[in-house]
Order: structure tokens, then C-alpha cells, then sequence
């Protein structure tokens, strides 16, 4: 089983992952965790803060690239009946360059349609997501207590990628309000993923 754990900077997906991880593992599952962008992935801090069409098309590609290496690596952990957990995928990619594509063509609906077509490229789809809603607000105080920043990171730009994040996650998602505490959120996530297991 193939799983993506999705949502804006701050929303707490890498603590999600990491409980979700050590429950299956205690409950005897077998169980991999990942993320995107991978290693291999470079970005200057001067790309992620430029928001322009252009660079949005062009970290498309680069991130739909390091998307095609990193499936290889999922699929070799499918084969071996271990569950994949991935810190982001496509949906990612949809919703952060989708906002800043959409001049291009000028609707959310035909932008999504393009970046899918480019992203047949991707075999390795997921069986369901989960996506950790939270206002931009509060996604950014919790980085601010991190103390790291990335340019992807202002409230403007997330409330939009979150906007698109809806138009873009299918029936397979469970959406779960992470603006409380994560261990709950966890339990919540777990119950869903075990009763898809079953
Ligand atoms: P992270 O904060 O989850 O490590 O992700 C790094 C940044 O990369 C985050 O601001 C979201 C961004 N990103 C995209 O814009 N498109 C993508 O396809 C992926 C995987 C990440």
C-alpha cells in the first residue's frame, strides 16, 4: 500500500509521517518512509522565493524529475509488501506550481489538466492521501517556532496552494484538521489506513 501524506508548510506532515511510521511498525507492519523533494533535489532559496511563471514551470519539471527517480525506489518497496509512506508526491507539485502556472492557462481546472498529463511520466500512483488541513496562519507560527523559513513559506501563497489543494485531491483522501494536537491526528490517520489494510 502506497500512501502520501500531503498539506501546506507548517501543517505537520513530517510528524505525522514519523507517528504514523512507528505505530504500523509496532503493530508488526512492514513499513517505509520517504519524502519529496528527494536527496537528489536542489533548489536555491532565490528559486523558491521567485514566483513567477516561468520558474514555477521549470521547478515542475525539475520536481516531476526528481518525482520519476524516487518511483523506482517506492516500487522496489511495493514489490517487497512493505507499506510507503511518502512526505509528498504529486499532489505537491500540483498544488505549489499549479497557483503560480495557472496564467498560463488561465483556470485552475485546464492548469491541473496539463501538469497531469505531464505527470504520466509517474507509474507509481498512490492508493489514498492524506491531507493535513490548517490555516496559513497557524502553519506559518509553527515554522516561526522552528526558526526556518523557506520562500515557499508566506501566508498569501499557502492560502492559495491550500485553495488548490482541494480542487485537485481525489476520493481516496482523508482529510483531517491538524491544527491540534498531532498524536490524535495520528490515531485518526492510523484507524483509516489500517481499516484500507484490511
Ligand atoms: P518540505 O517543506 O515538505 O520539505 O518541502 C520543501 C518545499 O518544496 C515546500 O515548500 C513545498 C515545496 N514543493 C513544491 O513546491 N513542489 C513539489 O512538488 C514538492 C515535492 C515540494
Amino acid at each position: 500500500m502506497f500512501i502520501a501524506v500531503e498539506g501546506i508548510d507548517g501543517s505537520g506532515k513530517t510528524t505525522l509521517t514519523r507517528l504514523i511510521g512507528d505505530r504500523l511498525s509496532k503493530g508488526g507492519h512492514k513499513v517505509h518512509l520517504t519524502r519529496e523533494p528527494t536527496e537528489r533535489f536542489r533548489m536555491s532559496d532565490d528559486e523558491s522565493t521567485r514566483h513567477d511563471v516561468q520558474t514555477a514551470i521549470e521547478l515542475f519539471f525539475r520536481f516531476t524529475e526528481d518525482r520519476f527517480h524516487h518511483q523506482a525506489s517506492i516500487r522496489e518497496n511495493l514489490e517487497i509488501g512493505n507499506i510507503v509512506l511518502t512526505d509528498r508526491y504529486i499532489a505537491s507539485s500540483l498544488a505549489y506550481q499549479g497557483v503560480l502556472i495557472e496564467p498560463v492557462f488561465g483556470s485552475p481546472q485546464e492548469t491541473v489538466e496539463w501538469m497531469l498529463q505531464v505527470s504520466r511520466i509517474i507509474e507509481v500512483l498512490t492508493d489514498s492521501t492524506i491531507y493535513l488541513d490548517i490555516e496559513p496562519e497557524t502553519a506559518l507560527k509553527r515554522i516561526g517556532n522552528r526558526g526556518k523559513y523557506s520562500g515557499f513559506e508566506n501566508a498569501a501563497y499557502l492560502s492559495k496552494v491550500r485553495e488548490y489543494y482541494r480542487i485537485v485531491l481525489d476520493r481516496n483522501t482523508l482529510f483531517l484538521d491538524s491544527t491540534g494536537d498531532m498524536e490524535e491526528v495520528a490515531e485518526n490517520a492510523l484507524e483509516y489506513i489500517v481499516k484500507k489494510l484490511c
